[in-house]
Order: structure tokens, then C-alpha cells, then sequence
């Protein structure tokens, strides 16, 4: 079942079986529609991505998802993120360091539960203490949860390759040459979130507060049903995002993006929710990131006299915190204040939905040091 509406023709779609069929024109073609829908709105639909992402990886995917969040809870419990914040992360509960590390600081996360898994990454966490391969990270039993593994595994292989076979098209949308981003994604930092929201009966919290994603890109899987909002760019409203069939991928640009084309392919600010109260909402992004030392700025061909450049050369891996510097610090302290990491955020009085939205105001771009 479709949830699309009249607003649907707001978000573009992206057809890519040409592109990856290797059909002459196809590069080109499609980096004119990626570069339309990044100066617009940042999100589009990716269609036809069989070639790289087939459906029963998807099904399997989702399925996998559903089952790690109905697991009991002993055997979630035994998956709490680690101290590389992998694993399963509860209702109103943070990352370890994250969530409030990346721009533009979400202070809590909000009603959603979550399964994290890292490449290359967290990009807060010490190099020496980040998870570089998918057989780093946080894994059930296989009695506990059968195929969890194996199903996860093939999808983030498939998506981490339909990510790398766009990088010539955002070169291209970028004024570069097909290869620009050769070299510079060879140890990508990434994040795979399986997300759930729970039916949630009287609309009222947020799943996951305003924000603006600080990586290269996000490709969002989500289920038939809706629950994200987007800013308009067109007209500064928040709108809620459709959703196509049973299962649909949404992409967005992230900060490095904003900051490759001077602000012309902006980092939208989106939020999401649980809006059904008879069953909940299964999404999955993949968080997209260049090598955490790759340095980032404008590039010449998004700087004129007209268009100063608007943001200070940067290092891809940088976080841009906010005051919790001494957190890190102490990274590698026992483990015993894990109980923390869970606590229930505050609400503060009168804390609406349109009062947080104040509160995420881009990113100041005054630091330039990586943490
Ligand atoms: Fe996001």
C-alpha cells in the first residue's frame, strides 16, 4: 500500500538502471538529475537499483530488522552498544558520544530504538579504538537471532556498493571529472542504523529531533510507511515525505556535500516519527562518508566573487561538539558508567516540536581541528 500524496512531485526520482548498465549517456544524464534535486530540495527517490541492490537483500534486511526489535529483552539487553557505540541502542536512550557530536547537535534522541553498526567509524571515537569492518562490530548469537548476521551483512555489502557506483554521478553533478572521488572513499566511514519506531498512539513525541545529516550522503530505507519530514527549501515548510510501495530508497545530501558546492547542494534539515498508532516504522539509513583524513572545502568551481566561499577547509572526520570534548577524553574509563549512556533524556517544560527546531541552527564553522 502506497501512502503517497499530492505532495509527492516535490521529491524527485532518480531511475539508475541506465547508469548501471553502463548505457553511453547515462553518466551524464543522471548527474544532471542528481545536481537539479541537490540544488532543490537535497532528497530524491533512487529507482531500479536492482543491479547492485536486489529486493530479496532488501526483504531480508528488513526482515533481519524486525527481528533483532522484537527479540526479548535479555537478549537485547546482552547487545547494548559498545564502547564503539555498535550494537542495539534502546528507546530515549544516546550514543555513547555521538548524537550530540554531529551537526547541528541533536541534545537526545527521542522515541526510536536502534541497531548500529560502524565502518571506519564512529568518527568521535580514537582511531585506535574505531570498528573498521563489519566483523568488528557488535553481533548476536546466531541461536539467538538465526540469519541476523548473514542478512545484514549482504545488505550493507550491497549498499556500500550502490554508494561507491554513485560517486562518478556526484562528481559529475560536481563540475569534476568522473573520477574525483577516486581515492578518497577507500576506507569509508559509515553507519548502518536499523531503526524502529514504535506505534506510537498519541503523536506527540518526536522519534528523532530536527537535525541536518554531517556526512556525504544518506541512503534512507524505509518501509511503506511514512514517518520523515523534510524542511522545504521552496517554501521553508515541513513537509511530510511520501513513501513508494513497500519499501522505497530516499537519499539526502550531508554536510560534505554542502561543503564540496559552497552551500548550493544544501544538508536539509529533516526529522522523523512514528505517526501510526496500530504499528510501527522500520527505516534504515546508511550514513555515507569519505576517508575520516580526507580534507574537505569548497571547490573552485562553486567559489566567484559573487559566491564567496562560505566554509573553511575541513577534515572529513571532524565533529563538531558541543562542549563534550572531556567525554572523549575519558574515552577507555571502565565501561561501568554504561548505565549513563541509557538514562532517559529531560523534557523541559513547553519543549515543542517547534521549539527544538530553533535549537538546531547550522553549525557554526569557526572550528577546524579534528577531536
Ligand atoms: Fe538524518
Amino acid at each position: 500500500m502506497s501512502h503517497g500524496s499530492a505532495d509527492e512531485q516535490w521529491l524527485p526520482v532518480l531511475d539508475v538502471g541506465a547508469y548501471l548498465a553502463g548505457e553511453p549517456g547515462a553518466l551524464e544524464s543522471l548527474a544532471a538529475e542528481l545536481r537539479a534535486a541537490c540544488e532543490g530540495v537535497g532528497f530524491y527517490f533512487l529507482e531500479n537499483t536492482g543491479a547492485l541492490l536486489p529486493e530479496q537483500v532488501v526483504r531480508d534486511m528488513l526482515a533481519a530488522s524486525h527481528a533483532v526489535h522484537a527479540a526479548p529483552t535479555a537478549v537485547k539487553e546482552a547487545l547494548y552498544l559498545d564502547r564503539a557505540d555498535s550494537g542495539y541502542m534502546p528507546i530515549g536512550s544516546n550514543t555513547r558520544w555521538g548524537s550530540d557530536g554531529q551537526p547541528p547537535l541533536p541534545v537526545y534522541e527521542g522515541v526510536n530504538e536502534g541497531y548500529l553498526l560502524w565502518g571506519y567509524g564512529p568518527p568521535w571515537v580514537p582511531e585506535e579504538h574505531q570498528l573498521e569492518t563489519l566483523e568488528d562490530n557488535q553481533w548476536p548469537d546466531e541461536a539467538a537471532l538465526p540469519g541476523f548476521s548473514a542478512a545484514i551483512t549482504t545488505y550493507t555489502r550491497a549498499i556500500d556498493a550502490l554508494a561507491t557506483a554513485m560517486l562518478p554521478v556526484y562528481a559529475v553533478a560536481l563540475e569534476q571529472p568522473a573520477d574525483f572521488f577516486d581515492g578518497k572513499f577507500t576506507e569509508p566511514c559509515w553507519c548502518l542504523r536499523l531503526n524502529h519506531y514504535p506505534p506510537n498512539a498519541d503523536r506527540v513525541e518526536l522519534g528523532i529531533p530536527p537535525h541536518a545529516d554531517g556526512d556525504f550522503c544518506t541512503f534512507l530505507l524505509q518501509d511503506d510507511l511514512p514517518g520523515l519530514s523534510v524542511l522545504r527549501s521552496s517554501d521553508n515548510e515541513w513537509v511530510q515525505a511520501p513513501t513508494r510501495g513497500e519499501y522505497s530508497l530516499l537519499v539526502n545530501s550531508g554536510e560534505k556535500l554542502q561543503i564540496y558546492s559552497n552551500g548550493l547542494f544544501p544538508s536539509t534539515m529533516h526529522t522523523a516519527s512514528s505517526i501510526d498508532p496500530s504499528r510501527g516504522r522500520f527505516s534504515t539509513p546508511f550514513f555515507w562518508s569519505p576517508n575520516n583524513d580526507l580534507i574537505v572545502e569548497p571547490l573552485p568551481e562553486f567559489v566567484s566573487e559573487e559566491r564567496p566561499s562560505q566554509y573553511e577547509a575541513s577534515v572529513s572526520g571532524f565533529v563538531y561538539s558541543s562542549g563534550r570534548k572531556e567525554d572523549v577524553d575519558t574515552y577507555g574509563g571502565t565501561g561501568d558508567d554504561r548505565a549513563d549512556t541509557f538514562a532517559l533524556p529531560q523534557r523541559e517544560a513547553g519543549d515543542t516540536e517547534d521549539a527544538r527546531a530553533n535549537t538546531f541552527a547550522l553549525p557554526r564553522r569557526d572550528k577546524t581541528s579534528k577531536l
